[in-house]
């Protein structure tokens, strides 16, 4: 099986048992992006990582087109259940962009970038950044180095694991943010709690939010 078969398999066997398991409340980093993006003005957004699109609504609220993209045809079904025709999601893997031409104002990437390797988190970096008009804002939330599960199951290479889940998780510390983003105008990345507050039997994580912006 190549690596694209497995993650597909992996995502498409996780929405089909676990359906909208996020529920649909936008995750914080969401809320405050929409404050960013609302704040610059950004009307049409790419969301690469789409899921079933818990975080698509805040965005439409706002008054944002929003298309995304997805690997798992179960998480896109969700989502047509859910918005109809009114957003439009790519089928197939981040590692074969771009599926369209547009250009957006914003791009906004949860919890994906760090299931990547090396590799194809360059190219959805340099994908991204393509996709932006100039003075567009692109915002990633990565896992980061000091969240508290930080360093459990089997290592694949530095900072990156194989969880008891079964999944590929890249955790990024400042160096390799600077290092992977620097070269796509780089604003600022601060680590966050996601969600801002724990919230019973769902610990926060310790993420980063990346925010470039295209001259
Ligand atoms: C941790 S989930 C986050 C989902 C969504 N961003 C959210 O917050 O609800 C990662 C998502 O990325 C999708 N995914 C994983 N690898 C992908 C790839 N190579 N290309 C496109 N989507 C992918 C998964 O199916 C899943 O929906």
């Amino acid at each position: 099986m190549t690596p694209y078969t497995i993650m597909t398999e992996f995502w498409e066997a996780s929405f089909q048992d676990k359906q909208t398991m996020w529920g649909f409340e936008p995750a914080d980093s969401a809320v405050n992006t929409m404050e960013l993006f609302y704040k610059n003005k950004i009307k049409e957004i790419l969301l690469p990582g789409f899921g079933y699109g818990r975080n698509a609504q805040i965005f439409k609220d706002n008054g944002i087109e929003v298309t995304g993209i997805e690997i798992s045809n179960t998480a896109i079904n969700l989502a047509k259940k859910h918005y109809g025709d009114s957003v439009k999601v790519h089928h197939g893997s981040v590692t074969d962009m771009p599926f369209d031409q547009t250009k957006y104002d914003g791009v906004f990437c949860y919890a994906l970038i760090h299931l990547l390797n090396t590799e194809e988190r360059k190219k959805l970096i340099n994908d991204c950044f393509s996709h932006l008009h100039s003075g567009g804002l692109m915002v990633f939330i990565a896992i980061s180095t000091n969240t508290p599960s930080f360093g459990t199951g089997t290592v694949i290479s530095k900072n990156r694991y194989l969880t008891p889940h079964g999944v590929k998780l890249y955790y990024y510390d400042s160096m390799s943010v600077e290092e992977e983003f620097g070269h796509y105008g780089l604003e600022g990345a601060k680590e966050i709690n996601e969600p801002a507050k724990n919230k019973g039997n769902k610990p926060s994580q310790v993420c980063w939010q990346i925010i470039c912006r295209k001259k």
